[in-house]
């Protein structure tokens, strides 16, 4: 049987991954993997601190934890124990408590198998840090966005204006700017393009051109 076809999407926190992922996935008609989804679903579910627990608790909490996809394009629903995962997960704190338990090795190799295990099952745009480095290596399409922690800032806070909620444009600046910091990193599968990634610089682009430039360079 060929191997499915896995198109990933790596980059930094706020770059526009996600936007990118339901956009081409919705083109070629296949599920998208949210994988920062995962690390902040597994975050919460460990709760505040669960990141300072021995690695062995960690690990048997790990077992009772099952992912699933449905659906497809801008509609598929990551599944957490048969229940979508909402907009719960959706706050920088999480966001932080996220970067904070994808340090840990043994968080990495339970989810990183999750990943691997949908992607033998679905055609897939994978999105996160360490798609097309480590989960993914023989991915068939390899993305890298990126763009100024300025630029990035701007627009979670006009994102977070349009949801009528209020922001703070340096604190956000600051918060983007630490989790790269732990991000770019952490021994284990730090933030980093892959060697055959086509990597845009999308700080000068609008969101039309970045998806543009991404489906002229589709295999
Ligand atoms: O993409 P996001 O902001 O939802 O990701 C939240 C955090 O999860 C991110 O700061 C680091 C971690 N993450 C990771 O280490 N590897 C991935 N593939 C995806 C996310």
């Amino acid at each position: 049987m060929a191997p499915n076809r896995i198109v990933t999407i790596d980059g930094p926190a706020g770059v526009g991954k996600s936007t990118m992922a339901k956009l081409l996935a919705a083109k070629l008609d296949i599920a998208y993997l949210d994988t920062g989804a995962m690390f902040r679903a597994t975050a919460l579910f460990l709760g505040e601190n669960g990141w300072k627990l021995p690695a062995e608790e960690i690990e048997q909490k790990l077992k009772g934890l099952r992912f699933a996809l449905s659906g497809s394009g801008s509609e598929t629903v990551l599944h957490m124990n048969d229940r979508p995962i909402g907009d719960e997960i959706r706050t920088e704190k999480v966001g932080m408590w996220a970067s904070n338990v994808a340090v840990l090795p043994v968080i990495r190799t339970f989810l990183k198998q999750s990943q691997q295990d949908l992607g033998a099952r679905f055609d897939l745009v994978a999105e996160g840090r360490d798609m097309g480095t480590v989960v993914f290596p023989e991915a068939t399409d390899k993305f890298f966005l990126d763009a100024t922690v300025a630029v990035r800032a701007k627009r979670r806070y006009d994102q977070l204006v349009e949801m009528n909620s209020p922001a703070d444009l340096e604190e956000l600046k600051e918060q983007i700017a630490a989790r790269d910091e732990q991000d770019r990193n952490r021994p284990v599968a730090p933030l980093r393009p892959a060697e055959d990634a086509v990597v845009v610089d999308t700080s000068d682009l609008s969101r039309e051109d970045v998806f543009q430039v991404m489906l002229d360079s589709l295999k």
